[in-house]
């Protein structure tokens, strides 16, 4: 839920990787998204450490991604989930290789299927009959390359206890071919392409997914979908890739699931159900929130203390939906502490965003110290989809990622100014 290096120092300042919040807040202003990487690294070695001895493991992009988040995956020999174009070009451009990224997504454009099959040893997760037609046709254009490497994307047919929103693997999915005649008919077409090498299948079935039960039978279901196959057409997978989802606790005293447990459930699974005759294929795993969610947290300055009558107390910050989309889009729950000495006693208020819509709270009925205009207010928990979905809307500049480790602090992102948000825009073309 927290940084492992958090702690409040003998001043009862928060300070995080060794450093004062409050001077951090000073030297890079607010609002702040700070990174905990010693917390990264600690979450990255565990998932290595589970999956290595039986196969991959590719940090999900999505969750946050730049070019020092790449780096630091690529030298703890994590590879890279990508999802568009921007995310494959970000990995690239970091200096990763190709044959450690995976490119998912339900909808790659033409040019993105481009870049794809010029970047050798890049493996694609196919998820539907266009795209594997379009990748077919794109590969014989980078004949040099050879066969383009593809995971078949399956829908599993599972629905995990998480948010409607970020549930993938249901019957009715947007994502994926649904496991049965669909899927066999991708596999066929697969292999009957001279430019597309199968090299297995992979299934997502959702995000913040905290029982681990529902993974294993993602498992289960994709080893009897390779076992059908095999049976039918004679292909074996070489790999077989369960996804991400693994949650994490924003409140205190929630449970997260335990990685180990996790990897060994599905592991046994895959050994279980592949043939004595057969190879047991490798098993891969995309964790995205589980490696950089409990790193990250925000740092925001209370700007107004608003009491209504007889309705809620605001203590309204510097920063909001435009920094953290999540609560505002599903309900997130998020946790929040004073980044300052805390002043004695606890009060209820609800921590408002500045932007204009009456759904931007980060947190409704939080129990913090008393607030006063002024103080630094840091909310936990939001190292994973917040800078990633952040947005312009009010024309408000991004803030900065800054990386703590050891008592040093780097910029990952430079924060934006209003010269930025303008960057992109056109003057009036018409006299009128
Ligand atoms: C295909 C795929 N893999 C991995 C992930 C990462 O999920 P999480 O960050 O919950 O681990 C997602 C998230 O939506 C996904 O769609």
């Amino acid at each position: 839920m927290v940084p492992d290096t958090l702690a409040r120092g003998d001043d009862r300042a928060l300070s995080v990787g060794g450093i004062s919040i409050p001077v951090l807040a000073e030297q890079y202003g607010t609002p702040l998204y700070l990174l905990d990487v010693e917390t990264i690294v600690n979450r990255a070695k565990t998932w290595m450490a589970q999956v290595s001895p039986h196969g991959t493991v590719y940090y999900a992009g999505k969750a946050f991604l730049c070019t020092a988040m790449v780096e630091l995956m690529d030298r703890l020999g994590v590879g890279v989930d990508v999802v568009s174009g921007g995310e494959l070009a970000t990995a690239l451009g970091a200096g990763m290789s190709p044959q450690r990224l995976l490119f998912h997504g339900n909808v790659k454009t033409a040019a993105e299927l481009a870049a794809a099959v010029s970047a050798p040893g890049l493996r694609v997760v196919v998820d539907s009959l266009e795209e594997l037609r379009a990748l077919s046709a794109a590969a014989v254009r980078c004949p040099d390359n050879g066969p383009i490497a593809v995971l078949i994307r399956v829908t599993p047919g599972i629905e995990p206890d998480t948010h409607d929103y970020i549930k993938t693997g249901h019957d009715g999915s947007k994502f994926g071919f649904p496991i049965g005649e669909v899927a066999h008919a991708a596999v066929a077409e697969a292999l009957a392409s001279p430019h597309i090498a199968l090299a297995g299948y992979h299934a997502h079935i959702g995000s913040q997914v905290l029982d681990p039960a529902p993974m294993a039978e993602t498992a289960r279901r994709l080893m009897r979908f390779a076992v059908e196959v095999w049976q039918q057409q004679g292909f074996w997978p070489q790999m077989v890739d369960v996804g991400g989802g693994v949650g994490v606790a924003y409140q205190p005293g929630a449970d997260a699931p335990d990685i180990a447990q996790v990897v060994q459930a599905v592991v046994a699974v895959v050994a279980e159900a592949t043939p004595p005759s057969l190879d047991r294929p490798r098993v891969a795993f995309e964790p995205g929130r589980s490696i950089v969610a409990d790193s990250g947290l925000t740092v925001y300055r209370v700007e107004v203390v608003k009491q209504t009558p007889g309705g809620p107390t605001y203590c309204a910050v510097d920063g909001g939906m435009g920094d953290n989309i999540r609560p505002a889009l599903y309900g997130a729950p998020y946790t929040a502490d004073v980044a300052g000495p805390p002043r004695p006693g606890r009060a209820t208020v609800t921590l408002a965003g500045r932007y204009c819509e009456t759904g931007d709270l980060i947190i409704r009925d939080a129990v913090l110290p008393p607030v006063a205009v002024g103080d630094l207010v840091v909310v936990y928990t939001t190292g994973a989809y917040t800078h990633s979905m952040a947005s312009h809307y009010n024309r408000v500049p991004r803030p900065p990622v800054v990386a703590v480790w050891r008592g040093e602090a780097h910029l990952w992102v430079r924060g934006e100014t209003f010269a930025d948000v303008r960057r992109q825009d056109v003057p009036l073309a018409w006299a009128l």
